[in-house]
């Protein structure tokens, strides 16, 4: 016999308690908890069925160029190829990002049977929006639907390679007492759709809102089922949007998509570097150019800073795209190491065009952009900095450091400062001139 119980649920991370609680004691966001039924009836003991079934490793095949192409290569590259039959795939974003206008794009150029579950928009806004981008496919199949148990029997009346539900807040179980968008509904169906997935070898991809933390509503739990998590980021008053890859079972997580919102919608962006450059202003202090590496590939970012002296006894330290902690080490360094004197002055770095830069191989950028702009002395804008910055003040040898300069040189670029200790592995070949320095000293003399 069941009977229904009470919980309280963190909508956030999905922590659970018997009481309601201000402040989650695992994720330690406030008033996240909300109440949930849990059925619970009498733990039977297992029996064992006649039907199973295992392997040896050896003896189990994979079929390699079995990944479904999605026809955006930027897209597929994230996937690590393209999507994997058997998986699902939770595609995040704030909402507005474009998820959807991904999801259909992507859709339509597969040239298999796709299944498109829309909970927030109708059928007919849907073909609006198909219609704006321009999408013919006789394989795109649209279903307007929220219940789980409706969803399926449209799954196994098609039985599509690809499936996508848009969004996962808004599917529900009947059976489930709980309302839709809450952690129960979304976990059950969830793991209902994984199951269905991992058995009929369907794609699914699930796509999910994100809170203002930027973490994906409901629950983190959400994130440790599925296979692969990517997300949808960019600013809104940005037309580009960078598809980055956070979890993958089947691929790197490191690479990234950029695409940028047309009246038509995404259009991929082959040569990111070219856009991130697009804007820089010739001949100012403060802006520097470095070369990062975001999963296999180059892209040249405009590091800016601005330095002021501050009126008040804390100064101010604010950065954008940059990790505001490494900020600080670094102006630490910057000041011991180099006789830099920033720490009565308010410092200010952006990384142009609102991308973050996560790789210690920008260090060196951010501080040339620094003591640039402290100085008011113009880097030559034909010059890519490059390098990680030790606490001693030493230059660091970075990776994949001729694939940095070959971007840098492709661009235009005419001289490369790189660390000392990556001297040996460049080739000669190169046309740009390369200085090498083994200290963050020498670098500052250099530019001052
Ligand atoms: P959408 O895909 O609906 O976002 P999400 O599903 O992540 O909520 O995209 C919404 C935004 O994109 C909306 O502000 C309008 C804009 N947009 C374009 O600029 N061009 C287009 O072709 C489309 C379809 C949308
Ligand atoms: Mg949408």
């Amino acid at each position: 016999m069941s009977k229904t119980k009470i919980k309280y649920v963190c909508s956030n991370c999905g922590c659970e308690s018997v009481r309601w609680l201000g402040k989650c004691p695992e994720c330690e966001s406030w008033n996240t908890f909300t109440q949930e039924l849990i059925e619970t009836s009498k733990r039977k003991s297992t029996s064992i069925t006649s039907n199973y079934k295992y392997n040896t490793l050896e003896k189990i095949s994979v079929k390699e160029d079995e990944r479904i192409k999605t026809g955006i290569s930027e897209f597929d590259r994230v996937l690590g190829g393209g999507l994997m039959p058997g998986s699902v795939i939770l595609l995040g974003g704030d909402p507005g990002i474009g998820k959807s206008t991904l999801a259909m794009q992507a859709a339509s150029k597969i040239n298999q049977k796709v299944l498109y579950v829309t909970g927030e928009e109708s059928e007919k806004q849907i073909k609006i929006r198909a219609e704006r981008l321009k999408l013919k496919s006789s394989s795109f199949f649209v279903q307007a639907e929220t219940s789980y148990s409706a969803i399926l029997g449209a799954i196994n009346e098609i039985s599509p390679s690809v499936i996508i539900i848009d969004s996962i807040q808004t599917i529900y179980r009947s059976e489930l007492e709980n309302s839709p968008g809450t952690i129960t509904q979304i976990r059950e169906c969830t793991s209902l759709l994984m199951e269905e997935a991992k058995k009929n070898h369907y794609c699914i991809i699930v796509i999910g809102h994100v809170t203002k933390e930027g973490i994906i509503a409901g629950p983190k739990i959400l994130e440790h089922m599925v296979d692969t998590v990517i997300q949808f980021e960019g600013e809104s008053n940005h037309s580009f949007r960078i598809l980055r890859a956070q979890k993958n079972r089947f691929g790197s997580t490191n690479e990234i998509g950029v695409f940028e919102m047309h009246e038509d919608g995404l259009r991929e962006v082959k040569n990111p570097s070219e856009l991130f450059l697009s804007e820089r202003e010739r001949q100012t202090p403060g802006s520097v150019v470095t070369s990062s590496i975001e999963g296999t590939r180059p892209i040249l970012l405009e590091v800016q800073a601005l330095v002021t002296p501050s009126n008040y006894g804390y100064p101010q330290r604010v950065s954008n795209g940059f990790d505001q902690r490494r900020l600080s080490i670094l102006l630490a360094v910057l000041e011991k190491r180099a006789g830099i004197r920033v720490s009565t002055a308010n410092v200010f770095v952006n990384i142009a065009g609102g991308i973050k830069v996560s790789e210690p191989a920008a260090d060196l950028a951010v501080c040339a952009s620094i003591a640039s702009s402290l100085s008011d002395k113009v880097i030559d804008n034909k010059t890519v900095v490059i390098g990680e910055v030790g606490l001693g003040g030493e230059i660091r040898s970075v990776g994949n450091i001729d694939k940095r300069i070959q971007e840098a040189e492709k661009l235009g670029f005419t001289q490369a400062f790189v660390p000392d200790g990556n001297k040996k592995e460049i080739k000669s070949l190169h046309k740009i001139s390369v200085k090498s320095f083994e200290n963050l000293d020498q670098v500052v003399k250099n530019i001052l």
